[in-house]
């Protein structure tokens, strides 16, 4: 009787080690597949935008093999295509390659960050964006009542939906673009050819009529002049860059 009892005690506990260890093997396979970053974007098909920025500045494919290795994760802001819809027109095209970068690297922190972590995050927080003088682009967050608002500065929007929050990824949605500060300061100097092209209009005024078509015929050839000076500058360029 007792020894009965103890074989079926064995038996369970056999069965009950049997069952677990079958139980835990599916799991285990379970994670099909690497963590895809642009995968997760790209299955929500509202970050058309967004996506390509991430490729033409191959951020997508840094973020991609760091995961690999990366302890402390990564943290991205992707805004929606509504979000890049609403910027005023020509914005985007308007920065130059460097500023590109920039903006995408100013919408990833180097370290993961749930919803929660972000509402207590100590401000600023550091991006993966920094200026020419190396200073890194901060973003201050704030949070109320489990709502999350981030904050460059001049663009304050909510922190939406999580499309991913597992270590070592998070990919929170934003509607406005982030833009950082230094963008909007100091003005270089490329604003200044405007003074002197407004000033030209004045010179035909104190020039006789006579000598206008002659003006004209000299600016036209000299404005060809340039034209050629910049394409053979441009060759130039591109084979110093090809070399
Ligand atoms: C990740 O997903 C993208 C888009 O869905 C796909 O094009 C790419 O091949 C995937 N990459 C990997 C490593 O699975
Ligand atoms: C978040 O920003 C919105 C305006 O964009 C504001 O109405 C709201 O109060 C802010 N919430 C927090 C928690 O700062
Ligand atoms: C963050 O907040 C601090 C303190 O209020 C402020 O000085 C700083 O300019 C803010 N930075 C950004 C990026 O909003």
């Amino acid at each position: 009787m007792a020894s009965a009892l103890v074989s079926s005690t064995v038996l369970s506990v056999f069965l009950v080690f049997v069952a677990t260890v079958s139980a835990q093997t599916p799991p285990a396979a379970a994670p099909s597949g690497p963590l895809n970053f642009t995968g997760i974007l790209d299955k929500n098909g509202q970050y058309t935008y967004f996506l390509r920025f991430l490729a033409d500045t191959q951020v997508d494919s840094q973020i991609q093999n760091q995961l690999k290795t990366t302890t402390e994760g990564f943290t991205v802001f992707a805004p929606t295509d509504n979000a890049f819809n609403n910027l005023k027109p020509g914005l985007v095209n308007s920065l130059d390659e460097q500023k590109k970068v920039q903006m995408v690297l100013y919408h990833v922190l180097p370290k993961y960050y749930s919803l929660n972590d972000l509402q207590f995050a100590s401000n600023p927080v550091r991006t993966q964006a920094t200026g020419q003088d190396g200073a890194i682009f901060g973003l201050n967050f704030t949070g109320q009542n489990n709502q999350v608002n981030v904050s460059s500065g001049v663009v304050e929007t909510l922190v939406n939906n999580a499309l991913y929050q597992k270590k070592p990824l998070a990919v929170y949605q934003l509607d406005k673009v982030l833009f950082p500060e230094e963008f909007f300061e100091a003005k270089s100097p490329a604003g200044a050819p405007s003074p002197a092209t407004t000033k030209k209009p004045s010179e035909p005024k104190s020039s006789s009529k006579a000598s206008e078509p002659a003006a004209a015929d000299n600016s036209g050839s000299s404005g060809r002049n340039i034209g050629l000076g910049l394409a053979i500058g441009i060759a130039l360029a591109c084979m110093g860059f090809l070399s």
